[in-house]
C-alpha cells in the first residue's frame, strides 16, 4: 500500500502517547437499543442492547472495533501481509479477510476444520474475499498452532512479504484498544439516554472483548460491572485469558490503570456440549428474540450469552430494576451453516 494511502488510513487518536495507531474500520458510533416488550414481560431490569453487530455488513460485529488497531498496527509496521487464525466459521476470519482485501493486503487464513465442498456462512465469505485458506485438522490444529503460524510467516518471508500475525480473534495487548474505546462510545451512549448500568453483558470466545470492556469502564468512568458469559472452556480458563491479555495491554502501552482494581467476572454455565454445539433451547431463545423484538442472534456466540443473561435475570443476578446492557457482537453468518437446528 502506497505510504500516501496508508496516511490517509491511520488516523491520529494517540492520547498522551498511550495509543496505538488507528485505522477507521467500522461504522460507529452504533446504536444502543431498549428491549422494551421482553424486559417489561420478564419483569426484571430493562435491558439495552449495544448494537456492534451494525459495525458494518458484511463487516458486522465485534471484530472490526478489534481489527481496527490490529490492522493499523500491521500497517505501521509495512506488512504487506495478514496471517490469522480459526474455526472454519470464524466471525474473525471472516472481518479480517473483507477487511485486508478493503485495505489491498493479502490475506492467510489457518482454520481448524475440513474443507468442504460447497462454503457457507463465514467460510463462503472468505473465499469471496479473496483470502487464501488452510484447512487443519482439530486435532493437528490444537496441537501445532503456534508452529503452523510460524511456518505460514516463515514461508511469506521467503516470498519477500512482510506478514504480521494475528493471533485467534485479535485478542491480544493491541486488540484490547477495540472494547477499551468502545466504552468512551458507551458512556456517551448513557449520557444521551439519561441510564447508569450497573451490569454490561458480553459473549466471551476468546477474551479480548471482555479484557477491553472491563479496562474501559474503569478508564472512562463507567460504574458497571462487566460480565462475559463463556461459549467454550471455563470459568478459570476466561479469568485467566482475560487478566493475561490485560497484563500485556498495560505492559506494552503503559496506560497507569491499576490492574487490581480491575473486576473480571464470567458467568459458566452455559457452553453446553461444547464450542459452536448450542442446544435446542439457545435455538428456540434465538428464534424467540427475532420473533419478539426482530434481534438477530446466533448459535455459536451471542445466542448462549443472551440466553444465560436472561436465565441469570431470573436468577436475580443483576437485580430486579435498572438498567444492563448487552453487547451484541454479532456472529449472523455463524447461523447460516446450522440452519437445520431450527424447527418452524
Ligand atoms: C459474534 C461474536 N461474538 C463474541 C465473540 C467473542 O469475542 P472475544 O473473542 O473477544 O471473546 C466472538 C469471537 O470470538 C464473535 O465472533
Amino acid at each position: 500500500m502506497p505510504n500516501s494511502v496508508k496516511k490517509q488510513y491511520i488516523s491520529a487518536q494517540r492520547v498522551g502517547g498511550q495509543m496505538p495507531p488507528r485505522l477507521k474500520l467500522a461504522q460507529l458510533p452504533t446504536p444502543l437499543q431498549p428491549l422494551q416488550r421482553l424486559s417489561e414481560r420478564l419483569g426484571g431490569p430493562k435491558i439495552w442492547v449495544k448494537r456492534d453487530d451494525l459495525t458494518g455488513s458484511v463487516l458486522s460485529g465485534n471484530k472490526v472495533r478489534k481489527l481496527e488497531f490490529s490492522l493499523a498496527q500491521a500497517l505501521a509496521e509495512d506488512c504487506d501481509t495478514i496471517i490469522t487464525c480459526g474455526g472454519v466459521q470464524s466471525n474473525h476470519c471472516r472481518a479480517t479477510a473483507l477487511l485486508c482485501a478493503q485495505l489491498g493486503l493479502h490475506c492467510h487464513l489457518v482454520l481448524r476444520g475440513n474443507e468442504v465442498q460447497v462454503p457457507d456462512g463465514n467460510l463462503l465469505l472468505d473465499f469471496l474475499a479473496g483470502a487464501e485458506v488452510s484447512f487443519y485438522s482439530t486435532a493437528q490444529y490444537q496441537r501445532e498452532l503456534d508452529n503452523i503460524l510460524m511456518r505460514v510467516h516463515a514461508d511469506y518471508k521467503k516470498q519477500n512479504r512482510k506478514a504480521f500475525i494475528i493471533p485467534t480473534g485479535a485478542s491480544d495487548a493491541i486488540g484490547v484498544w477495540g472494547y477499551v474505546e468502545a466504552c468512551a462510545e458507551l458512556k456517551q451512549d448513557f449520557i444521551q439516554h439519561d441510564i447508569s448500568p450497573k451490569h454490561i453483558i458480553c459473549a466471551t470466545g476468546s477474551g479480548g472483548t471482555q479484557a477491553g470492556l472491563t479496562a474501559g469502564v474503569h478508564r472512562y468512568g463507567i460504574d458497571a460491572q462487566v460480565w462475559g458469559v463463556n461459549v467454550c472452556d471455563d470459568e478459570a480458563w476466561f479469568l485467566n485469558k482475560v487478566n493475561s491479555d490485560l497484563v500485556d495491554w498495560e505492559r506494552r502501552y503503559h496506560t497507569g490503570i491499576n490492574l487490581e482494581s480491575l473486576s473480571v467476572k464470567v458467568i459458566d454455565g452455559y457452553v453446553g456440549a461444547g464450542y459452536a454445539q448450542a442446544g435446542q433451547q439457545i435455538f428456540t431463545c434465538i428464534a424467540d428474540v427475532a420473533k419478539g423484538e426482530g434481534l438477530v442472534l446466533d448459535p455459536v456466540y451471542t445466542g448462549k450469552a443472551f440466553y444465560g443473561m436472561l436465565d441469570q435475570i431470573e436468577n436475580g443476578l443483576f437485580g430486579d430494576s435498572g438498567d444492563i446492557v448487552f453487547i451484541h457482537t454479532g456472529g449472523v453468518f455463524g447461523m447460516f451453516p446450522q440452519r437445520s437446528q431450527f424447527a418452524f
